[in-house]
């Protein structure tokens, strides 16, 4: 099934290391990163999981769920664990789908036949609150993701949820943001009470309003 942006993530039951979860009872009113690796015993996945887990805290401000998905199976997994809490001097503290049937990598696409048909690719989905799909990103299974950049994607869709703003490129925290387009330069005063900065009519700034 193809995914796109703005679709609602299907929903799923899955054997996880943490258990049998529902995906959206899991999520539950939050927002969730669901992220695939090709294989058990890998390592640059065994360096990802173990920044994900170090990152646990970032994640939880942000009230996201992280769940990551290979299709090895759930003794596999246990097992890895315990390598990557040595090697990457954390504990795992996210589930791991174990999706040997590879039911919920055919619903989200992560298998693509034409780079490997045996493994899940490293796709990386950021879920919303309201269960739609706010991001799709697919890295090659030679390059480790950028897991800071994650958060500072989730930082961005939160800030756009919430405050009617947009980030410009290369954004960091704290840096001022763009008023949307959808914004009547009328209400910028009242939404935006720490002041704005016109450099174009279609290019309004204000500084990140929820700090
Ligand atoms: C890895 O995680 O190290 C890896 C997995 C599949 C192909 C290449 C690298």
């Amino acid at each position: 099934m193809t995914l796109r942006l703005g679709d609602l993530a299907p929903n799923f039951q899955a054997e996880t290391t943490a258990g049998q979860i529902d995906f959206y009872e899991y999520l539950g009113d939050g927002w969730g990163v669901l992220f695939s690796h090709p294989a058990d015993y890998t390592p640059v996945c065994t360096t990802e999981l173990g920044t994900v887990a170090k990152l646990q805290k970032e994640f939880a401000k942000r009230n996201t769920k992280v769940m990551a998905l290979s299709v090895d199976g759930l003794e596999s997994h246990k097992g890895w664990i315990g390598d990557i809490n040595e090697t990457q001097g954390t504990e795992v503290n996210f589930p791991i789908i174990a999706d040997e049937d590879r039911k919920v990598a055919g619903l989200y696409d992560m298998i693509h036949p034409n780079s490997n048909e045996n493994f899940t690719v490293r796709s990386v989905f950021v879920i919303g609150n309201d269960k739609k799909i706010k991001l799709i990103i697919t890295y090659p299974a030679s390059t480790g993701r950028n897991f800071d950049e994650l958060l500072r994607v989730i930082d961005s869709l939160q800030l756009t949820a919430n405050y009617s703003v947009a980030t410009p490129a290369n954004w960091k925290h704290g840096e001022d943001v763009v008023i949307a387009p959808a914004i009547k330069d009328a209400d910028i005063p009242s939404k935006f009470p720490k002041g704005h900065t016109v450099v174009k009519p279609y290019l309004r700034t204000t500084p990140q309003p929820d700090l």
